[in-house]
């Protein structure tokens, strides 16, 4: 079976994270987001991964040459001269795609997490008989994704609307779609999007399926709900006791801590923290609902709260960051500095606290 995952888009909205790294590329609980999907997939049979690329290819593809081996999985890039959308890149890849055996392929936007019941989602697919099926979640706030309404009893789609104006429905598109061949049919060679122009048409005909995802679900395309994602991921994990997660006096709820970090004495860690590889956490630190990204170094009784701490930067003694503070990679923040919310561009050093939300280039 065969997957695209649609990894281009300059990824904006996780800035400064993404000036450093593509989007699929940067950690999420440990691991480059687009790591969750391929290893899914995988497991599930997946023998050939397409990314549809748009933007610096070089780095994506040098580094996922050595999952390659590790995962026994082939990966291949099909890249775009200009960004062809979310259905474009579809129809350029179409070469990879269609191997004459009619089998359906899956296409998953990059910035998605979940439990990817992917084995479920083709039990499914084969079940309805129609063209196209795509896994839809409830959200509270509906207006910012693709909103899909669907007849209950057989999750036929009857309307696909995307960041519809007026409220819809609260069933939304979840970016993890199995497709037959024959959808390639549809799509043209041209900037264009599977959301306005293709999800829609096949909905009028009566031949696109909704399967409701069980778990949990998240775009982690944006600080706030990276951050969030970690807190449902790290619960999903618990749920399932995963040995992956951390225990000891100083853990409170659940946190991820690389093999290769070093926690200092008198620590209090949690709830919701990923220690990346590498980190070195000094004594007295506080750390809760923040990831520290890898090589990071947080000094002695620094307490970080809601935020991510990129790449190789640091935390000065008896710093305090918080509030949604976002520091890309190698930014040093100076001692008893307090940080506030806010963006700080790679490479730079805080030497003056940032007490409202504002970003430091
Ligand atoms: N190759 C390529 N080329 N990929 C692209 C391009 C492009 O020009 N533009 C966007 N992508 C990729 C993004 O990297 C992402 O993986 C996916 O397509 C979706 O784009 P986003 O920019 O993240 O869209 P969104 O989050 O606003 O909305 C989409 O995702 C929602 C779920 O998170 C839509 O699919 C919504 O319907 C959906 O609800
Ligand atoms: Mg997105």
């Amino acid at each position: 079976m065969k997957a695209l995952i649609l990894v281009g888009g300059f990824g904006t909205r996780l800035r400064p994270l993404t000036l450093s790294y593509p989007k699929p590329l940067v950690d999420f609980a440990n691991k480059p987001m687009i790591l969750h999907q391929i290893e899914a997939l995988e497991a599930i049979g997946v023998t050939e991964v397409v990314l549809a690329i748009s933007y610096q290819p070089e780095g994506m593809l040098n580094f996922l040459k050595e999952f390659e081996k590790k995962l026994g999985i082939k990966i291949t890039c099909s890249q775009e001269t200009e960004p062809l959308g979310t259905a474009g890149p579809l129809a350029l890849a179409r070469d990879y795609l269609v191997d004459g055996s009619g089998e359906p392929f899956f296409v998953l936007n990059s910035d998605v997490i979940s439990e990817y019941p992917l084995k479920q989602m083709i039990e499914f697919h084969k079940s309805h008989g129609g063209e196209a099926s795509i896994m839809v979640t409830k959200v509270d706030e509906p207006s910012k994704y693709g909103v899909v309404v669907l007849e209950e009893s057989t999750g036929q789609v009857e309307r696909f609307v995307e960041k519809p104006k007026l409220f819809v429905g609260n069933k939304i598109n979840a970016g993890i779609y199995l497709l037959d061949p024959s959808v390639l049919d549809r799509i043209e060679l041209r900037p264009t999007s599977i959301e306005k122009e293709v999800f829609p048409k096949i909905a009028k005909e009566k031949k696109l399926y909704a399967m409701v995802l069980p778990g949990f679900w998240m775009d982690i395309g944006q600080p706030r709900d990276y951050i969030t994602g970690l807190r449902l991921y790290l619960d999903s994990l618990k749920k399932k006791s995963s040995p992956k997660l951390a225990f000891g006096p100083h853990i409170i709820g659940n946190v991820l801590v690389d093999e290769s970090a070093t926690i200092g004495e008198g620590c209090l860690i949690g709830p919701d923290v990923a220690i990346g590889p590498g980190c070195v956490v000094e004594s007295g630190v506080r750390l809760s609902r923040c990831t520290v990204m890898r090589g990071v170094r947080i000094k002695k009784h620094a307490c970080v709260s809601s935020s991510i701490i990129g790449w190789h930067s640091t935390v000065g003694q008896w710093a305090r960051v918080e509030n949604m503070t976002i520091l890309g990679e190698d930014v040093h923040v100076g001692d008893e500095i307090y940080t506030n919310g806010g963006v700080v561009l790679p490479h730079k050093e805080i030497k003056s606290s940032i007490l409202k939300p504002e970003i430091v280039m």
